[in-house]
């Protein structure tokens, strides 16, 4: 049994859990008026309504103990000062510092890293300023028209979701195209759309060596030249962001057109830093620094109110109590927001590739979950898809319902009903419908006696479903901002508790080690040999009928 298992926060937790367990949200709202207002949370243009999660007051009191007896106030600190938190990598741990609007020093190693960030965010405002302008041209002299990032995780995802999520304040002339697949299909589909003369490649990889964005980085370095025939020409059509300045001149990219960033940054935190750079073409650099602005609203938040008040602890509090005590092993991510339709798929790299562990800080294994599955999809999307399961599966899975009150984006009466559904679902979740309700419903319709006793079981559903409801003033890049720092720091909190690093991603490497094992054996005439024997059948099946 782990210390934390045995701990007694902990284990007044599984107490309290016995006792409350059956509880039922409906009686709780039912005999508590204040439950709501109580159990909420406003800050940076975002309201946080939490009471439709099955806990008590004395619940939050003992989720709060928890966290007090996990440091996490002290752990806060730790992560802002710079401390070496990652500590399988010896890293400090400073995405926080890539959007320090205050511009307070912030020491790495005894160096204060803010001149470097903001040096870098200064030749980003400039170099963007240059391509949205038109003065940055192509080498036949024309103004660049689309912008093709390729890379992949951390360097794909984030771009990639807030330019989806804030395409309202994109440049008029300027798409965007996103390359992450090494399937070439993706890269194919995208140059279709492109012309030479006025397309900008980013190249983005904080380590420069990952395979899948090299490959397509080549396919991209080679369609240019088949047109511009002009080794100089790249230097107009290609930029860089990454750690790693050697690897960017060998693949060919001047590093004056590099966009450099640090260690300290970790992939799926790394919108904040250069990797943004995409967005601040996109949106302007006013833009991209409004976005930081709202992260670093969030993270004074973070820093400084009570664990009580405090928007991502009690987020993160909530998730240990279904994931550690309930036994939920999923969350649905349900934006009711089109332009969010890439949130869960980034909320999925940065909460399962930062506590998808089982090894603690001390080397030890740990006796209870981590990160759960994080899935889902825009909500209403969801309603005709995978809802009936929420509504009346086995499994308890509790649901962040994320909706803006205004959005640039879309029609008015439309918008309407989608909140409407959007407050509609998490009150049935919580609610869900009685037999007497079913009942009265049947009769109403004709139906009763043994028809109606036939039916019943399968019109109840029981409720008691958990959600959090997250309405945004509006989506706008500072609340954008504030939100994904909102989900940042509601993991590390998780991290802190479970005693885990939530940066380094050691799972990822044996894959990446295999696979170019493999690729070397499926260019190789002889039959693979060496692997199992289902690894080398199918390897041979492929190699026999593959007309590559
Ligand atoms: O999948 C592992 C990973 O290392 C992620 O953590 C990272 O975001 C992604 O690959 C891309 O890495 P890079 O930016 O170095 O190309």
């Amino acid at each position: 049994m782990s210390s934390l298992t045995q701990s007694p926060a902990w284990l007044a937790l599984q107490a309290h859990y016995e006792q409350t367990r059956h509880l039922h949200l409906r009686e709780l709202f039912l005999h508590d008026p204040g439950r709501a207002e109580r159990m909420s949370i406003e800050v940076c243009d975002m309201l946080l309504d939490y009471s439709k999660n099955r806990v008590t007051d004395q619940t939050l009191r003992q989720l709060i103990d928890l966290a007090k007896q996990e440091n996490v106030p002290q752990r806060i600190a730790a992560m802002f000062s710079g401390e070496k938190i990652n500590v399988t990598e010896n890293r400090a741990v400073l995405h926080t510092a890539l959007r320090n609007r205050a511009n307070t020093p912030v020491y790495v190693d005894g160096e204060d890293v803010m001149p470097k960030v903001n040096a870098v965010l200064a030749r980003i405002g400039n170099f963007c300023d240059r391509v949205r302008h038109g003065e940055w041209l192509g080498y036949t002299g024309q103004p660049i028209t689309d912008i093709v990032n390729i890379g992949i995780g951390g360097s794909d995802l984030g771009p990639l979701m807030v330019c989806e999520a804030l395409k309202p304040y994109g440049h008029p002339r300027l798409n965007m195209h996103f390359v992450s697949n090494v399937d070439g299909a993706q890269i194919v589909d995208v140059l279709r759309k492109c012309h030479t003369a006025t397309t900008l490649f980013v190249i983005e990889s904080k380590t420069f060596t990952t395979s899948e964005t090299l490959t397509n980085a080549h396919t991209a370095r080679n369609w240019f030249l088949r047109s511009s025939r002009d080794e100089k020409a790249i230097a107009k059509h290609f930029v860089a962001v990454s750690t790693n300045a050697k690897a960017v001149s060998e693949f060919g990219i001047d590093t004056n057109n590099m966009f450099e960033f640090w260690n300290w940054v970790g992939g799926r935190y790394s919108l904040w830093s250069a990797i943004g750079l995409p967005i601040a073409l996109l949106l302007g650099k006013e833009h991209f620094q409004a976005l930081q602005t709202g992260a670093h609203m969030m993270d004074q938040h973070f820093r400084n109110a009570p664990l009580e008040k405090n928007m991502p602890v009690i987020m993160a509090l909530l998730g240990i109590w279904y994931g550690n005590f309930h036994g939920a092993a999923s969350q649905v991510i349900a934006p009711y927001n089109q332009s969010l339709h890439r949130l869960p798929a980034y909320m999925q790299q940065l909460d399962m590739e930062s506590n998808g562990k089982s090894i603690r800080l001390d080397g030890s294994r740990v006796d209870y979950q981590t990160s759960g599955v994080i899935w889902g999809e825009t909500g209403i999307n969801g309603q005709h898809a995978y809802f009936q399961m929420l509504h009346q599966g086995a499994q308890l899975i509790p649901i962040d319902f994320i909706a803006s009150i205004e959005n640039p984006s879309t029609l008015p009466d439309h918008h309407q009903i989608l909140l409407a559904n959007f407050f509609a679902q998490a009150e049935a979740f919580m609610r869900g419908k009685t037999e007497a309700e079913v009942r009265t419903e049947l009769l109403a319709q004709g139906i009763e006696g043994e028809k109606a006793a036939k039916l019943l079981p399968h019109k109840v559903f029981e409720g008691n479903r958990p959600s959090n409801t997250l309405l945004l003033h509006r989506l706008d890049p500072k609340t954008l901002g504030a939100l994904i720092a909102l989900y940042e720091h509601k993991i590390f909190t998780q991290g802190v508790i479970w005693g885990i690093n939530s940066f380094d991603q050691w799972g990822v490497e044996l894959g990446k080690q295999l696979a170019t094992t493999i690729h070397a054996e499926l260019m190789n005439p002889l039959p693979a040999q060496h692997h199992d024997s289902s690894t080398n059948r199918l390897i041979n099946y492929y190699k026999q009928r593959a007309k590559v």
